[in-house]
């Protein structure tokens, strides 16, 4: 393509070492989608006749049908996806084909495929998410009452509804979501016309080529426009925080199925066996979930370093910037269809749960309520008061609600028996009726919303 001015032609590792076709064929989609507007465009403009511009578009489209039939094929000589596609279409129509590339060049053809194809991946783990909200919300809704400990420092700390903690994922990938959409809206302008860095002395029509690529507008500056990578940061970004959210439940899960827990079975269809140990079923899918949470961070930041030092405008650097976006992308897919289908077919074991927040003096905060509003101690007091109650207790090996009322009034005389009402699990989250708060009547309120959010409402 460049032939003109050099005498020797690369050598081995040249070529190797800047071919980018075994990874940036996976653009062929969006690189022709961006010829044909390209030369929909100059065709309209008068800067390729008709005629030319008939035999580009048609040759094209027999390119996208090849690829789609037979691959793309790789040749490192020809270095990427779009002077693979370019060389291929002088074959198919001859010395015509050298017209498309006026008024271009592959540094806004590249940016504006990438573009388009991170925003496919954006709008497809939109969906996902989506779908996996959806799951969460029914079993949420199915476990609205269904209680179990809930921890700080994983230490038992007050009961609280398992639909109350499916929810709190809920909100987590509706933030991830809208990183995604505020991340969607600043990507797309498209910085085709942009040409290598100057933009184009060719009277080009960019609204043309925007509109009809699906943007809402084209980029304002061209040097900005072919060294910007910000939408592939922003994507990797929201990816990375996702992918936390994912490892954070993963974890829960693991946690969870492990036998000491019991409180959860995982489906068979997401687990493995063990070799040696017949008796294990392990978590694999949760583990890999949260192992690739690292993965797509890394993605991130690889990213990130690429870009740091690059002065304007392109850079062969750059050409670094699709392997972890596509890896990552992978990554995410597999991700959250796997955490869909485990949120989606896990069995809770809701009578294990119930019994480690009765086991773990989850209602001492409400022993300590109860002396605050009815016996008109100051918090700090029925603290004391309480801590005393729970040494007791643990000394029997018993739960709160089983010391005898004589015990509790030895400890402080105020206590009356109607405190069992107040130390009962049940008591204890149907209490916390707060905006947001975990009592069962709350969580249904929490669903209501989501289900209204999602459109489950028909
Ligand atoms: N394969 C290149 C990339 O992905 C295309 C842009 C090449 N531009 C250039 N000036 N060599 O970055």
């Amino acid at each position: 393509m460049w032939g003109g001015r050099f005498a020797d032609g690369p050598s081995a590792i040249m070529r190797e070492i800047n071919a980018s076709i075994p990874f940036d064929k996976a653009l062929w989609r969006q690189d022709i989608a961006g010829s044909q507007a390209h030369v929909a465009m100059l065709a309209r403009q008068g800067i390729v006749s008709e005629e030319d511009a008939k035999a580009i578009s048609e040759g094209l489209d027999r390119i996208a049908s090849e690829y789609e039939m037979a691959g793309v094929p790789e040749d490192w000589d020809l270095e990427d996806i779009h002077m693979t596609t370019e060389a291929r279409l002088a074959e198919l129509i001859g010395p015509v084909a050298g017209r498309l590339h006026t008024a271009r060049s592959r540094n806004d053809q590249v940016a504006t495929d990438f573009r388009m194809w991170v925003r496919d991946a954006i709008d497809q783990m939109d969906h996902g998410l989506e779908a996996l909200q959806n799951e969460l919300v029914f079993r949420a809704e199915e476990h609205a009452e269904s209680i179990m400990p809930g921890f700080t420092h994983l230490q038992t700390a007050q009961p609280v509804t398992l639909g109350h903690h499916l929810m709190a994922y809920y909100e987590m990938f509706g933030r991830d979501r809208s990183r995604l959409a505020d991340a969607r809206a600043r990507l797309n302008e498209c910085p085709l016309g942009s040409a290598a860095l100057a933009g184009t002395g060719f009277p080009i029509d960019r609204e043309m080529t925007s509109e009809a690529l699906g943007f809402d507008g084209p980029t304002a500056n061209s040097l900005d426009a072919v060294s910007d990578r910000d939408f592939a940061m922003d994507y990797l970004y929201a990816a990375s925080v996702t992918a936390l959210h994912l490892s954070r439940l993963a974890e829960e899960l693991i946690i969870w199925a492990s036998q000491p827990f019991g409180f959860v079975r995982m489906p068979d269809a997401l687990s493995t066996g063990s070799s040696i140990m017949p008796q294990k079923k392990n978590p694999d899918a949760a583990e890999l979930v949260r192992g690739h949470a690292g993965r797509v961070i890394g993605c991130h930041t690889a990213l990130m370093i690429t870009m740091k030092g690059l002065p304007l405008a392109y850079s062969k650097d750059m050409q670094d910037d699709k392997p972890p976006v596509f890896e990552a992308a992978g990554l995410m897919a597999l991700s959250i269809a796997a955490m869909t289908g485990m949120i989606a077919d896990s069995t809770f074991n809701t009578e294990r749960m119930r019994e480690a927040a009765e086991l773990g003096y989850a209602t001492a905060t409400d022993l300590a309520d109860w002396l605050v509003r009815e016996a008109d101690i100051p918090f700090r007091e029925a603290h004391h008061i309480t801590g005393a109650a729970v040494k007791l207790a643990e000394s029997r090996g018993c739960a709160l609600d089983d010391l005898p009322l004589a015990d509790l009034q030895k400890i402080d005389d105020r206590i009356d028996e109607r405190i069992f009402e107040a130390l009962s699990v049940d008591a204890s989250v149907a209490a916390r009726s707060s905006y947001g708060g975990t009592a069962p009547d709350e969580v249904r309120r929490q669903v209501k919303r989501a289900r209204a959010a999602l459109g489950l409402d028909g």
